[in-house]
């Protein structure tokens, strides 16, 4: 057989190409973002009438000015999720049926069996989808975001929806003034595909700390304390913080994970476009940004519309300040919750 010389010289450039292209490992990128909040506004005049606090102690203590709360008979979780999900899917040109794994974070689920994505699933429609709740309180959407990418780039899925939602007014006992002035109910939710252009999601640090259960819990309607009257009475069905040691671990645990994640990708302070920390308290997000020496017009900023709305924090973000994003963006996200958890994942913005 005689071997053509110039044909294999032909041949090369194209062989090369096909190797890049397989070498090129897939990533999971965000391809359309949308949130849901209700439409009743729980103002700080409001919350005025109801315990002993004043908007004056809430703005300067917390920067929270509103919050939204859901209060349509019968509404739930998974319907601020499925409504931030249809239009999502609608935004994308994205028909439910398309959508092959749904995952929810949340620590507000319909019941506490069957999981929420399911529910969602059902309600919008996508027959073909399997689906699971996380829970990891205020991180809940940070796992969930690297989870879902995890299946894009198994190679084995192709469309993947992240939903953090939560209604946190149904576990808030507005009695207690230390925490129903901090949080609101909310639904973000994003689309991933896989692309090989090098965008999307890069890399995440992760850490958990189960001591902290100690300070941010909610204690009743578990295993370990089945609902009974003495939880009802004891008032255990409702969030309990302990906020100055939360406080605390919340600015170290962002800051040290968003170092990391940046020290681990070569990449400074310099390099990030935007820094989307979870909403918790605006002294806490100020907090992060000047340890990390981010400007403030970098750091995304959207608590005194929504307050604490704990896994639709960093989705919600994402939708308010979607317009000003570009390809190539380097985004950090980067959460502390309930647990203690906490991380930070890194992305490039890009379609
Ligand atoms: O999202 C999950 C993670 N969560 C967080 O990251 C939240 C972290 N913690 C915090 O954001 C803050 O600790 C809070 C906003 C929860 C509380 O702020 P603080 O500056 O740590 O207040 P504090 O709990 O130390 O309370 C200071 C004072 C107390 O009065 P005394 O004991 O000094 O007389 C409180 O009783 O402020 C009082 N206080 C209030 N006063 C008016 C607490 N809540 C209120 C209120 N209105 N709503």
């Amino acid at each position: 057989m005689r071997i053509d010389i110039g044909s294999i010289g032909e041949l090369l450039p194209l062989t090369l190409v096909i190797a890049v292209t397989y070498m090129t490992p897939i990533k999971a990128v965000i391809t359309g973002v949308q949130g849901y909040v209700p439409d009743f506004v729980l103002s700080n005049a409001l919350l005025e009438t109801m315990v002993d606090t004043s908007d004056e102690w809430i703005k300067s203590r917390t920067g929270i000015e509103e919050r939204r709360i859901l209060k349509e008979p019968g509404k739930a979780t998974s319907d601020m999720a499925s409504r931030a999900v249809l239009k999502l899917l609608e935004k994308t040109g994205t028909n439910a049926d398309e959508v092959e794994l749904l995952i929810c974070a949340t620590v507000t689920a319909d019941m506490v069996f069957p999981d929420t994505a399911n529910t969602i699933c059902d309600k919008i429609g996508a027959k073909k989808a399997w689906g699971f709740d996380l829970n990891a309180a205020c991180s809940g959407f940070l796992f969930a975001l690297s989870t879902g990418a995890s299946f894009i780039e198994s190679g084995r899925y192709r469309k993947v929806v992240v939903v953090g939602a939560d209604m946190m007014s149904s576990i808030i006992d507005y009695t207690d003034r230390t925490t129903c002035v901090i949080f609101g109910d909310g639904a973000g939710a994003v689309l991933l595909e896989p692309s090989t252009s090098g965008f999307g999601v890069i890399d995440s640090v992760f850490h958990g700390d189960g001591s902290g259960r100690e300070y941010l819990h909610m204690e009743a309607g578990g295993s370990l304390h089945p609902a009974s009257h003495e939880t009802v009475d004891q008032r255990m069905h409702y969030v309990f913080q302990d906020g100055k040691p939360v406080f605390k671990a919340a600015i170290k645990g962002m800051t040290e994970t968003v170092q990391e994640v940046l020290r681990r990708n070569n990449l400074t302070t310099e390099d990030v476009t935007w820094l989307v920390p979870h909403q918790a308290n605006k002294r806490i997000i100020d907090g992060v940004g000047n340890m990390l020496g981010i400007p403030a017009e970098r750091v995304m900023v959207n608590i005194q519309k929504y307050g604490n709305t704990t896994a639709a924090t960093l989705p919600l973000c994402l939708w308010d300040y979607e317009s000003r994003l570009n390809p190539g963006d380097h985004i950090i996200l980067t959460a502390f919750g309930g647990g203690f958890t906490w991380g930070a994942t890194l992305l490039r913005w890009g379609k």
